[in-house]
Order: C-alpha cells, then structure tokens, then sequence
C-alpha cells in the first residue's frame, strides 16, 4: 500500500518509490501540510510546525486563549476563505446570505483501491500493468452543509501524486462557488523559484524562472484555452536547480481551460503553492445536492533536478494519460498540405503531394484547411462542415480511396469549435456562437466561438464529423482551435449561471471529443490550437500529439520543443520539416537540421516534395529512415535536456532506450563565431557497466566514462548545421 494512514486514521502519509508527502487532522480538525519530498518514513512530521502569537494573526473559537494557534500561519491542504487566513484560498464561497466565507473541517477518509475518475475531465487512468491508489479525505464546511472531498492518487513508480477535489451543496439554499482550485499546498521551509513557460502564438513554452518571495509568482490563462501565453504546467524548485541537482515540486493540470498557477512566501517565509481553474470569469451556482468538481492536477517530485522530474512526467503522461489506438502502435511520418498551398488548392495539387511524399516513404497525406463548406480563405466557411465537392472534384471518399491507393493513409483538418459570420451554420443559428446580447462580439481569425456548453452544438458536429469521417474512411483528425474565447455569455443559462460558461465551455470540448473517438476508435487525433496555444495534458488524453507550433522554423522549435519537454512526452510533439526561407521567420537552415529538429518529435512534413531538389528528395528518405531507425528512442526512450537555450553555442539532447543499448544525441549548432571554440557536451544515462561505441568517431568507451567525461566534437560546424550522434552499446 502506497497509502499509509496512522491508528487514529488522522495522519496521511503518501509513500512513492522516492517520495513522500503528508499531512495531518489535527485536533482542531484543521488539515495540516507536513511534507512533500524525498522519501521519509511514515512518523508524524506535525513537530516542524511552530507557532508563535505573529500578531495580526487572529485565532479561530477552538484555539481558546492559545493565540498562537492561527489559520493565518498554518500550514495547510485546503485553506480557509474569509475567517482569518489572509493568504490566497482556494475555496471561496458566496453563501444565500451574500456572506462570503468558507472554513473546512475534516471528518473522515477513505483509501480506495484504483485510479479515481473527475467526471467529464481527463484524469490519469490504470493500466493493466500499473493501478494507483486513492485517498479521500472528506471535510466539512463549519457553518453551512458544504462538503469537501479531497482527492488524492498516487502512482508509485512515477513518483505521482494527483490532486482533485469536489464541493457537494447539501444546504437548502444555494451557493455561488467563486474560487475552486485543484490543490494548495503550504511549503513549510526552504527558498524557491517557479519555472513556467511562457510566450506568444508561434512562440510558445520559454522557459523562465524567477525567485518566489513576498510579491506572488502568479501565471494563468483567461483566454478560454490552455494558452500560447502561459503554459498550465510548473515548477516550484529549489533556488539553482538544475538538470540534475536540486529539490523540485512539478504540477501540470490536467485541464485545456482557463488555469492559474501561482506561488508565494507568506510571513513565516512558507511558500503557499496553488492552481486549479482561473477565479476571473468564473462563479458556479450550486442548488441543492449539486456539485461541482475540479480537473486534476498531477504533481511529482524529484530530489535531483529536472531531468528526473521531465521522465517522471513523460512516463505517467505517456502510459496513463495518453489513450487510443496509436498510444504505442508507431505512428505514421505525415506530410501536411497547409505551408504546401495553404488555401490555393484542388484535387489534382494534393494528389500529387501526396504522390511524390509515397514515392520517399511518406505515410499519410494530412489535408487541412479549405476542403469544406465555402471556405478558400479565413474569413468563412467554419462549421460548415460539408465537403466542397467542387474544390475536391468529386467526394471525400473518391479522394481518400485514391490516397489509400498509394498505400498512404488519409487525414483530414477540422476545426469544430468555431464559426464564421459568413456561413450557412451561423445564418440558420446565430445564436450558436458565444456572444453577449446588445454587443457585437470580438471577433478573432475573423471569426466567432461555438457556444460547446450547448447540447445541440455538440450533437451537430459530432454528426458531421462522424459522418465525413466514416464516409471517407480517415485515418486522422487534426482537430483545431484558432482563437481566443471572449464574450463569454450562453444564451441556455439563466443568468446567475453567467459565470459558468467558460468551464463548460471546456466540458462541452472534452464531452465531444470523448464521444467522437468512441464513434471512430481507430482514429489518430492530432490536437491543435495555431499551433501549441493548447498543448496541455488534459488535451493528451484525447490526441497522443499535438502540433506543437506554427513556427516550423528549425531554430525558433530548438526552444519550443525544449520548453515543452519539461513535462510533455516527446511523442506528443507534433514537428514538421518544411521549407525555406521559413516561412515564418524567413530563416534559411539546411534541410538536415530541419529533418534531425523534427525527429525530436512526431514527424513529418509541410511543404510540396515535389519542389525540392533531388539531392534533398534524398534526405527525405533518409529521415524517413531514421525515424523508423530512432522511433523507439524518441517515442519511449529516457530523453535528456544536455544544453539549455542561449546558453552555448550549440544545443544539444539525447534519447536513451530504455534497455540502455543504444542513444542518440543531436547537436545543433546555433550561433557561428570566428575562432570557434570546441564543442563539448554531457552525455547522460548510459549504463556504467557497459561499453559504447561512438558511431561518429567510432571511439569506444564505458556508459560510466561517457556520462561523466562527454564528448568532444572534432570538427567545425557551419551556423545551424546538426548532426545525429549514435552511441550503441558493443
Ligand atoms: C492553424 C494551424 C495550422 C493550420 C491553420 C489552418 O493556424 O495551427 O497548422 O492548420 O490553422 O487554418
């Protein structure tokens, strides 16, 4: 048992294989935080808690006279709102009176055998291989019928602990709930800083950090979707943390919505670490009986840096969040036609991309944008979602039987979320897209949001989108997302329910694209929002990759697909080698370095083949070959960061089979300086025990004198040239 409750059934002490997390009930029936970090054993921790009379502090009824005793200076699981702790809650409550306040007590819990679900949420599941175990605690709220259930899972091997939670209205009257996070932990000791990532369309997940002190560390997302601009995934770690060294404490929401993750010293100098849904648009009405439930939150730690806490994540993302057919089954090397022709397309063009691609190994032939309803360019045509006949000279099916004729499977583009002012779906239902009565909406690509909360929208697209897709046989959906929500108003909810939409919003999203796989279960997803604006666990559940950027640039993706390696396993980062100048920075890279940055991620191509020349239609089949070669690495393998953005002259990473036979480091070389200095990089994760050879220089030395000596390159690399070092086992 992972779980571990004291005689009493007051002390929780959770044990992973190398962690260790606690938290006690106090005799006020406070739930206090103890612990969360290296393995420890399962003795009470509450001695580590000293209190003084902080002043200022007040004292709940059942301190007495002892002033020391302060919900204000208590470390804490789910702390009060209104009733004297002056930090961020978690939970905040508008009661029927207009009082605001919330102050939860624990009465009992429970350990459940298994893996717990959040309904109508992504949540990491059991496998045949591997179960978690769960624990419940139950608080009540002091003065009304409110009940708290704290969810807790826990995955040994991983080093995993979930947290979720679920406000249940047993009162007569209703409740606005205004704040409800996934978790809130009170650090008790210690200096941090946060690491989140961060950017803008076409520029997503920057790594930075930044010392938590007195002034909150606070990012978040109220866009409706996970963001191009905050990632909902970050790091609480120890101050210098590095790749291999230092104490830290992930946390990646499972949730594609509007998300806040923040962490801050309070006057004890513990560090308060919280996320959980953005409070901003937000405000659930509660009847009676009604509850209301969290996404999860997965958090892991790790005693040695990031790059324990990056195979944490990967493993339990890519084994217990990821579903479907293609979760292990390799996945096919695509080759898009958007950066090919964008909308300036017909049959005759995608056949022969999709000829030429066969002809070097290609497998699957992705149409996007621009097949349906009227649609040849961004400004109309979304969710008309019938085939423009036209355009495509004849059926879907008729062309999708002409691509699998070339042996190559067929994918289609989608974006069912959205609709365009000017389409046939929004002049039968304007009141289809979200929008606030009396004000014209903003409008983003052009273009207006479905309003997902709405039975009948979803029942329409899932129509559509079955029907095309079974109709034309597809292989793969690339499920798109272009836009921002904002004029967030339903026109189905009564008005003191105005501030639910965004969340159901996010639950309308999830409940079609969970009953869309069910209709077609053999489908590969590909999640997409303008590339990564919505590169989240919660999405992986539906779609095992997802396009990680519409910068297709080579040394633009170097940080991209850095920063989303912290938490996101490699296999769900959509990466395409396409041409140059690129043609969103209009760099020119060689066409190698373009195939070895792509093969760090779900491969394929975006650019017609046919306009290459021949010396490079060779390359492609050598990539070809080499992401068959390097799949088991790339896709299953331990992956490490060995250089960080800007730092060197160079980046470089490795891929490490799990059996330890073989790796492969790539290195990029970034910036040209006359007189260049050697290039010297790390090597981590050989097995000490056994001899490797160098495939580049065929030297051979031991996994141990290669994780600590490194390597040296004897050779000059042009500015942005690359190369794939092998290291195989002898
Ligand atoms: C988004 C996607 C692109 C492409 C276009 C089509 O920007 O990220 O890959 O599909 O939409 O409009």
């Amino acid at each position: 048992m992972a779980i571990k409750v004291s005689e009493n059934g007051r002390l929780f002490t959770l044990q992973t294989k190398d962690s260790s997390y606690q938290m006690f009930a106090d005799s006020r029936n406070v739930l206090l935080h103890l612990y969360y970090g290296k393995k420890i054993g399962e003795e009470n921790l509450s001695d580590l808690i000293f209190c003084t009379d902080m002043g200022f502090s007040g004292n709940p009824e059942e301190a007495g006279s002892d002033r020391s005793y302060s919900l204000d200076t208590l470390p804490q699981e789910v702390p009060s709102s209104g009733v004297g702790d002056y930090r961020d809650d978690m939970v905040r409550i508008r009661h029927a009176d207009g009082s605001c306040a919330a102050d939860f007590r624990f009465v009992s819990a429970e350990v459940q055998d298994g893996s717990y679900r959040v309904p109508g949420m992504p949540a990491l599941y059991d496998t045949q291989d591997e179960k978690g175990e769960t624990l419940v605690i139950t608080m009540k709220e002091k003065a009304s019928d409110v009940m708290l259930k704290l969810f807790y899972g826990v995955f040994e091997n991983q080093n995993v602990i979930t947290r979720a939670a679920r406000l249940e209205n047993h009162g007569s009257s209703a409740i606005a709930l205004e704040k409800m996070l996934s978790f809130s932990m009170d650090v008790l000791f210690g200096d941090y800083e946060m690491v989140y990532f961060a950017g803008r369309h076409a520029m997503e997940r920057t790594m930075e950090r930044i010392p938590v002190q007195r002034a909150k560390v606070e990012i978040g997302s109220i866009r409706g979707t996970s963001s191009h601009h905050y990632n909902p995934a970050v790091i609480l770690c120890e101050e210098g943390a590095g790749e291999e060294y230092g104490a830290c404490i992930g946390a990646c929401l499972a949730y594609s919505g509007n998300f806040v993750a923040a962490a801050q010293k309070d006057q004890k100098n513990q560090t308060r670490f919280q996320m959980g849904i953005h409070p901003t648009q937000f405000c659930f009405r509660l009847e009676e009986g009604e509850a209301f439930d969290t996404p999860q939150v997965i958090l892991s730690y790790s005693g040695s840096g990031f790059a324990v806490l990056s195979h944490q994540y990967h493993e339990i993302i890519r084994e217990h969040m990821c579903r479907g057919a293609y979760k292990h089954a390799r996945r096919p090397i695509l080759i898009n036609n958007w950066e090919a022709t964008y909308f300036d397309f017909n049959e005759e063009k995608i056949l022969k991309i999709a000829k030429q691609a066969s002809e070097l190994g290609i497998e699957m032939l992705v149409l996007d944008d621009g097949w349906f309803g009227k649609r040849d360019d961004d400004n109309s045509g979304l969710g008309d979602w019938y085939v423009n006949e036209k355009k495509m000279n004849g059926t879907m099916a008729q062309l999708s039987s002409k691509i699998h004729a070339l042996g190559m499977k067929f994918g289609l583009w989608f974006e069912p979320e959205m609709i365009s002012e000017d389409s046939d779906l929004y002049r039968t239902h304007p009141e289809w897209a979200l929008q606030i009565p009396g004000r014209v909406p903003n409008r983003g690509r052009n273009q207006l949001v479905l309003d997902m909360s709405r039975e009948d929208v979803r029942e329409y697209l899932l129509e559509r989108m079955t029907t095309i897709v079974r109709e034309a046989s597809i292989d793969y959906v690339k499920w798109d997302m272009n836009r921002s929500l904002s004029d967030g108003f339903s026109c189905l909810l009564s008005p003191e329910k105005g501030g639910e939409v965004y969340h159901r919003f996010v639950l309308g999203v999830y409940d079609l694209l969970e009953r869309f796989l069910a209709a077609c279960p053999n489908l590969l997803l590909e999640g997409c929002s303008g590339g990564g604006g919505r590169f989240d666990a919660g999405m992986m559940y539906y779609s095992p990759q997802i396009w990680c950027s519409d910068n297709t640039d080579a040394i633009n993706r170097l940080s991209i697909q850095y920063g989303s390696s912290f938490f996101y396993p490699i296999s769900t980062v959509g990466a395409h080698v396409s041409v140059c100048p690129n043609h969103q920075t209009a760099r020119t890279t060689p066409f190698e370095t373009r195939g070895n940055v792509a093969l760090s991620g779900s491969f394929g191509y975006e650019m017609d083949l046919n306009k290459i020349p021949d010396e490079e239609k060779e390359m492609v089949k050598v990539q070809v070959a080499a992401m068959k070669n390097y799949y088991d690495l790339t896709h299953e393998g331990l992956y490490y960061r060995l250089s960080a953005p800007g730092k060197k002259d160079f980046m470089a990473w490795e891929f490490v089979a799990k059996d330890q036979s073989r790796a492969l480091i790539t290195l990029v070389k970034t910036d040209a300086q006359g007189n260049p200095l050697p290039v010297h990089t790390k090597i981590c994760g050989l097995n000490p025990g056994k001899q490797y050879q160098c495939k580049l220089n065929g030297r051979v030395a031991s996994g141990e004198t290669w994780n600590h000596a490194g390597f040296t390159l004897h050779q000059t690399l042009r500015e942005y040239d690359s190369l794939l070092i092998e290291f195989a086992e002898v």
